[in-house]
């Protein structure tokens, strides 16, 4: 396991479409597991690729929820529905936190680590990290919809 470092706004990686992952193997594998630790090492709930500077389409997520950890290579949404609107940051902007209107359930397909497809339902905030993950795959940043920024002293305690 490796703790790796994070990409930080701004940076050419952040904004690209990454490319669909072809060979489910040992590093696949070594990357899915040092993106978990990176992300729990971060406090975050969730952490794609580019963010740790490769441009493929893998994330992972963890809310912390019955769920636990979720990893997701080249997921798509395959239904929305419903909004949400709250809070968002991200590790790639530290300190940054705007309210982000999000659907309040998708529908993902995407494939485990060995390649096997599967289908996720989710509502409310794993619902919005899972957007949030699924975006920055995408070469799509919360910034660019965030309807307001929160100051300091909103965000405390
Ligand atoms: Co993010």
């Amino acid at each position: 396991m490796a703790i790796l470092p994070i990409v930080t706004y701004p940076a050419d990686i952040l904004e690209k479409q990454c490319e669909p992952v072809k060979r489910f193997d040992h590093q696949l594998i070594k990357l899915l597991n040092d993106m978990y630790d990176t992300m729990i090492d971060a406090d975050g709930v969730g952490l794609a690729a580019p963010q740790v500077g490769v441009a493929k389409q893998i994330a992972v997520v963890d809310v912390g929820d019955e769920h636990g950890r979720i990893e997701l290579i080249n997921p798509r949404i395959i239904e929305a529905r419903g909004e949400q609107v709250g809070p968002e940051g991200c590790l790639s902007f530290p300190g940054l936190f705007g309210e982000v209107k999000r659907a309040n359930y998708v529908k993902v397909r995407a494939q485990d680590r060995h390649g096997r497809l599967f289908t996720l339902k989710a509502t409310g905030f794993l619902a919005r990290a899972l957007q949030h993950e699924i975006d920055h795959l995408n070469g799509i940043l919360f910034t660019s919809k965030v309807i307001r920024y929160y100051e300091p002293e909103e965000l405390e305690g």
